[in-house]
């Protein structure tokens, strides 16, 4: 219950309905407006969903307007300096910090799990080389769901560790498979000796012809990019997962669904349109252009990286990434040969400046600098929205699980409003 109350008055009827207000821990209180249509006949108009609450979760909490993101409570920034992607996986799935036993055996049981069966490498032979990544790794997601019919008992607990234990462990294996198959070169499988992001590195670019040893910086920049990226809120693809999984479906499918839905360039697919407009811009002094185009409402063009639904002040993750950029590509002895990077620095100071972008509370978001890194590291823009589903996997995964264990979980089912044509009668052809 909430401290704070609302009711709505229907000023025809003069009946006022009160509504139930249920305080958040943190950000804002909820109204229930389950009883609306029940007892008023009407339902509420949130295109977007962008002022409405579609669950309540431990996950993730998000602040805007502060610039606020936590994993169960832990600031991004701490567990970017001091945590790992495996340790962070953990923490998003299980809600506390493992102890050192904890972190090993989840640790263990991840490297045991990389291996695809190799029917899986069967199916990747039925795509041009020139498929999309993404159209591969969400078509073979969704196959797991043909192999795997011992976690589809979505209620067993045992089935749903089975299932998000398999799916960690082998996004990145897929991943590095499509990528394999895009350079028609063999698959690379996976070391269990090495950790998860090295192991992503040796199957993206080791061949069977040489020796290959792993860039620790490499590994290190690509453990803190998937960090930031494992877990948003009720983001697009997040709430794709639930809404898919709401209806009883096999989890290898609600993600393949969260897959799909983070291919748009409007969410996770703007990593690559980042850097295809950075290159179209290609100097600095064509970038008032750019951003003229981006502040008329007449063209369809969008600053790319820029602008969230939810922070209307700094991403906290874009702010990590862009001093993150600094370190690892002079680590990796780029920083002269990266104007990309130069470019992208030079259109964010300017168009932090112009009172367009300051007045739509426009920032740049975590996809504006991730690509310069991606790049950094030798992975092409076609496979930068799958290193961002690889990362995001886990966050999928903790949230579709704590959807089926919620006792107010139903299968999602929005209403409209209507505005199509009132009822008539069908007209025979002969007389149309
Ligand atoms: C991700 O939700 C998440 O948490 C997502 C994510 C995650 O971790 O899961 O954070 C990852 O998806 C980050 C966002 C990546 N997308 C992009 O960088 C694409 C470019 N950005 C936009 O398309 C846009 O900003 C969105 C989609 C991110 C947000 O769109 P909203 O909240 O629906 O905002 P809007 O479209 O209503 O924009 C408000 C105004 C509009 O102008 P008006 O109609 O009021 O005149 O701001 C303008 C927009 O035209 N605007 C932009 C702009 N983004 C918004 N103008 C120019 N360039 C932009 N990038």
């Amino acid at each position: 219950m909430s401290d704070k109350s609302f009711s709505l008055i229907n000023h025809k009827s003069g009946e006022q309905l009160g509504l139930e207000t249920s305080d958040a821990v943190l950000g804002p209180s909820v109204v229930d407006i389950t009883k609306l249509y029940s007892e008023q006949g009407v339902f509420t108009y949130d295109p977007g969903f962008g002022a409405t609450a579609c669950c309540s979760s431990t996950i993730t909490y998000i602040d805007g307007e502060q610039g606020v993101l936590m994993y169960r409570g832990y600031p991004i920034e701490q567990l970017a300096e001091k945590s790992s992607y495996t340790e962070v996986c953990y923490l998003l799935m299980y809600g506390e910090l493992p102890s050192k036993q904890e972190l090993e055996t989840f640790d263990q049981s991840i490297r045991n799990h990389t291996m695809l069966n190799e029917s899986f490498l069967r199916f990747f032979n039925g795509f041009d080389h020139d498929a999309h990544p993404m159209a591969m790794v969400s078509g073979i997601v969704a196959c797991m769901s043909a192999f795997y019919h011992d976690t589809t008992d979505i209620q067993e607990s045992a089935h749903r560790d089975v299932f998000a234990h398999r799916i960690i462990a082998k996004i990145p294996t897929i991943a590095a498979a499509a990528y394999k198959h895009s350079l028609k070169q063999p698959f690379v499988y996976p070391q269990n000796q090495l950790g998860y992001c090295s192991n992503l590195l040796h199957m993206f670019f080791s061949v069977p012809t040489e020796s290959y040893e792993v860039d620790p910086i490499a590994a290190e920049a690509l453990d803190l990019l998937f960090i930031l990226h494992a877990d948003h809120e009720q983001n697009c693809s997040t709430s794709t997962v639930r809404l898919a999984g709401s209806s009883g479906t096999n989890p290898y499918s609600a993600i393949s669904a969260g897959i799909s839905a983070l291919w748009g360039p409007a969410h996770g697919g703007a990593n690559e349109a980042v850097i295809n407009m950075l290159e179209e811009v290609g100097d600095p002094k064509n970038i008032s252009k750019y951003v003229a185009k981006a502040k008329d409402r007449e063209d369809p063009f969008r600053l790319m990286g820029f602008g969230h639904r939810v922070y209307k002040n700094h991403d906290p993750r874009a702010t990590i990434i862009r001093e993150m950029c600094h370190r690892v590509l002079e680590k990796l002895g780029q920083e002269k040969d990266t104007p990309l990077f130069e470019l992208a620095l030079e259109l964010e100071q300017i168009a932090l400046k112009d009172s367009y972008f300051i007045e739509k509370n426009l920032y740049p978001n975590v996809d504006f600098y991730s690509g310069i890194i991606y790049q950094a590291l030798g992975v092409p823009k076609s496979m930068f929205t799958v290193m961002f589903a690889i990362a995001r996997t886990v966050g999928w995964v903790a949230q579709w699980r704590e959807m089926v264990r919620d006792p107010e979980s139903r299968i999602g089912r929005p209403r409209q409003r209507y505005i199509g044509p009132g009822q008539r009668d069908y007209l025979p052809i002969a007389d149309r």
